[in-house]
């Protein structure tokens, strides 16, 4: 249709007139449905393509659902397919030439493929196949990235994502597509990551730069929806993943103590049944924790929130916003609480914090000297990106972080159960213990020989 219409140009001109004309007629009317008052419905200018793009996944609280959200040249309605089922889409706007719609896929049946495509009867989407996360699975694997752009170096990153066949999930902790205002932007990192968001949902908490220039987190609230309703609430939510609580949670907005989000947490991480879901992970943009001076450690964060996390058993905090590399021993108030053994850790102690902001945008060169007492390990000038996995027999999260060239930065282990007490690294850890056993023994035996 596009090359015949290209082929009589004077023909498209009075088409296109016409549909402006309608549109313009018909605008009073068209308004989108079921969804916040923040939604924009399209403005009749846009007729361009109608053929979907940007096309991406977007988990819901349930897993028997799953939203997909693309975008249009044109404005235009349309709808889901998939096994047998169609679902209208909601169809809205920002203050940007594209139109973008929602659609939600039901009665998904965790663990079981699903094949889908989005459009109407103008032009369709090719087809694509996911698989629903089970929350009661006892395996799991994803990979959380940070900072992210469209340097080479994150093209190379989203490469590795998109080639990694094994991985459910992606998380980001913010700093997105640095569009900047530029709304373009946008839709060249979606178009980008689309082989991969197609059939493996990101989730996101938001960074500093989803809040652009002239336009707020407005382009953000549009293009991904966390909470599976458009809306200006929609900055903080979580996710039930296998022997995993996620936590998505704003350093952009208020968090303070009594706040409506410091609220929503803690009736969020007393809501976890440990026994179920050993782990809670909490994901947010800004670090508590960060040796980086650019940015550095967010004490007014650390001041709101790290008693809370410490007192609920937060297990990791996965950050961003510092370009490099950097995992803190279970900490809290800047005190070691545990050293593990051999990079295996036993949950409970205190959160271990992470601050993976290497996932393309511009490395930081330079690390602060001397290293603090609580940072476990830390990589400048690098990029990567880090995977995990869940083993639900062994009730133990795994973490890699990889370079670009595949060779691995860092590991660890975090268990549910106490570490065994012969590799305890509590005790073999903490420097001093063996001599203050040694000594102990020494005045012990002089004791006796006294007697
Ligand atoms: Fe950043
Ligand atoms: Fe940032």
């Amino acid at each position: 249709m596009a090359r015949l219409e290209s082929e009589i140009p004077v023909r498209n001109i009075v088409r296109t007139l016409a549909i402006a004309l309608i549109f313009l007629f018909l605008a009073p009317i068209v308004q989108a449905q079921d969804l916040g008052e923040t939604i924009q419905e399209c403005p009749g200018t846009l007729t361009g393509s109608t053929q979907p793009q940007q096309i991406h996944l977007q988990t819901t609280e349930d897993a028997t659902t799953m939203n997909v959200i693309w975008a249009t040249e044109s404005r235009t309605t349309g709808e889901v397919q998939w096994n047998g089922q169609t679902a209208p889409s909601s169809d809205y706007c920002y203050n940007h030439d594209m139109a973008f719609h929602m659609a939600t896929m039901t009665d998904l049946v965790p663990g079981e493929e699903v094949t889908y495509r989005v459009g109407n009867d103008g032009s369709w989407s090719t087809d694509y196949s996911f698989t629903p996360i089970d929350p009661n699975s006892n395996h799991f694997e994803w990979i959380s990235i940070a900072d992210h752009g469209d340097s080479s170096e994150g093209m190379d990153v989203s490469e590795a994502i998109i080639s990694d066949n094994e991985a459910q999930l992606v998380t980001m902790s913010g700093d997105i597509s640095y569009a900047d205002g530029e709304q373009s932007a946008w839709d060249d990192w979606f178009n980008f990551q689309q082989d991969s968001m197609t059939t493996v949902p990101w989730v996101t908490a938001v960074g500093n730069h989803e809040n652009e220039p002239g336009y707020g987190f407005t382009p953000y609230e549009h293009r991904f929806d966390s909470d599976g309703e458009i809306e200006s609430e929609g900055f903080w939510y979580s996710r039930q993943m296998p022997g995993v609580h996620m936590v998505f949670m704003s350093t952009e907005h208020d968090y303070e103590v009594g706040s409506t989000q410091y609220l929503w947490l803690e009736q969020e991480f007393a809501s976890v049944d440990r026994e179920v879901t050993p782990f809670i992970i909490v994901y947010g943009h800004s670090p508590m924790y960060s040796s980086n001076s650019y940015h550095g450690s967010e004490v007014e964060l650390r001041s709101a929130l790290e008693q809370l996390y410490v007192d609920n058993g937060v297990d990791l905090v996965i950050a961003g916003h510092d370009h490099f590399y950097e995992r803190t021993w279970p900490v809290s108030a800047e005190t070691v609480m545990d050293t593990g053994y051999d990079n295996r850790f036993a949950r409970g102690e205190a959160p271990i914090h992470l601050v993976i902001g290497m996932a393309g945008r511009s490395a930081y060169e330079d690390l602060d000297e001397p290293q603090p007492d609580w940072s476990a390990y830390r990589e400048n000038s690098t990029y990567g990106w880090t995977r995990w996995v869940y083993d639900g027999d062994a009730r133990e999260i795994s973490m890699t972080f990889y370079r670009l060239d595949g060779s691995i930065g860092d590991q660890f282990i975090l268990q549910d159960a106490p570490l065994n007490n012969e590799e305890d690294g509590k005790f073999l850890g903490v420097p001093g213990f063996g001599s203050m056993l040694t000594t102990v023994a020494i005045f012990g035996a002089a004791l006796r020989r006294l007697r």
